[in-house]
């Protein structure tokens, strides 16, 4: 079965979900190209995740992806957590914050009961996971009304893991990819390979349809993963740019600039390492901290620099999501980066 049957798409091509920088309007222009839209939830409470849903609902008869994190709730640990406040210090006397006004707090959510609830209301053609797959539980209720999963692998291993564990396609996704690795059965980085090493290797291994991710960002790019066995190309950063993402002011110049061509792996941000463009936060502090409390606690520390920081128009405490490949980051419609990816995909598929 094609990759296109599976999801009922007419280009098997994914926009990929990306918490913080866009919500339904991105997803309906997709979808309604003939590509598969996708609405992150990682970051959203049940009300707004209810408000993008009928959003999409009313604004697309195709099929959509509803996208969440699937991480273990963090155990709060108060000793790290002051550790990181300390790391952060000069930063907070700089900006005149005092740390102890700073909430704890964890920022992203997992996927759960009362997520699945919501999601029955809508019952959408596929769901996606980043961080593995959710209980076995949780599962079959999306699988339930008829949902097609589709999860995150940076190896072999995973991949064959989340095939094991009932996804019906799997997302290869390279170390050129942007925002967080969906790495999720070793804390070891150095298992993470470029996209054109991972995805042929992942291809001869599952039986499910194989869809690569990072670093493709135009026609080329597309092809070359089909030759080396792709089903469907996931594209992120090529939409950072497109006037239906909310990528903010500050996150769209650093993609435009010169420096959109040094990204690197940072935990600095969330606790979790994920690819973005290099700052001075992540100059200063990382890229890998070991000071950086556990997923997704590292957020709350920074926020209050981030926000100060980009009332003076600075992005130096932002996390500048981008992949490794931004060259195809144009401002032109949504529908029109789907249009000229798709000219990659053999004529065959
Ligand atoms: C700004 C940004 C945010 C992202 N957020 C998510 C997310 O919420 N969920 C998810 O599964 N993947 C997320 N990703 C990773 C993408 O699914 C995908 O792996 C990546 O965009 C592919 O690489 P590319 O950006 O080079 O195209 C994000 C990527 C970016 C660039």
């Amino acid at each position: 079965m094609t990759l296109q049957d599976l999801l009922g798409i007419e280009i098997p091509l994914i926009q990929a979900p990306m918490a913080g920088v866009q919500a339904s309007a991105l997803a309906i222009a997709v979808s309604n190209a003939g590509g598969l839209g996708s609405l992150p939830c990682a970051m959203l409470g049940p009300e707004a995740m209810a408000k993008e849903l009928q959003a999409l609902a009313a604004g697309t008869s195709r099929p959509y992806n509803v996208n969440f994190f699937c991480h273990a709730p963090p155990r709060p640990d108060p000793a790290r957590e002051g550790v990181w406040r300390k790391a952060l210090a000069p930063f907070f006397a700089e900006y005149g914050i005092d740390p102890a006004t700073i909430p704890a707090g964890a920022g992203r959510m997992p996927f759960s009961a009362e997520a699945a609830a919501i999601l029955e209301g809508f019952k959408p053609r596929v769901v996606s996971f980043h961080f593995g797959l959710p209980e076995a539980g949780l599962l079959a209720r999306v699988k339930a009304w008829g949902a097609k999963v589709i999860a995150s692998a940076t190896t072999v291993d995973e991949a064959l893991w989340l095939e094991a564990h009932g996804a019906d396609a799997v997302i290869a996704q390279g170390l050129e990819a942007g925002g967080h690795r969906g790495i999720f059965l070793t804390d070891d980085l150095t298992t993470q390979v470029g996209t054109f090493a991972l995805v042929p290797q992942v291809a001869r291994r599952v039986k499910v349809p194989v869809i690569a991710a990072g670093g493709i960002a135009d026609a080329q790019g597309v092809a070359a993963a089909f030759a080396l066995g792709a089903a469907g190309v996931q594209a992120g950063t090529a939409y950072l740019l497109c006037p239906e993402a909310t990528t903010s002011a500050i996150h769209r110049a650093a993609l435009k600039g010169e420096g959109a061509r040094h990204t690197v792996l940072t935990n600095v941000f969330t606790g979790r390492p994920a690819r973005g463009i290099v700052n001075r936060v992540i100059r200063e502090v990382g890229p890998l901290s070991t000071a950086a409390p556990q997923f997704p606690l590292a957020t709350a520390a920074i926020a209050p620099l981030r926000a100060k920081a980009e009332a003076t128009g600075s992005g130096d405490f932002s996390p500048l999501w981008s992949g490794g490949n931004a060259t195809g980051c144009r401002e032109v419609p949504a529908a029109q980066v789907t249009r000229e990816l798709a000219k990659g995909i053999p004529a065959a598929r």
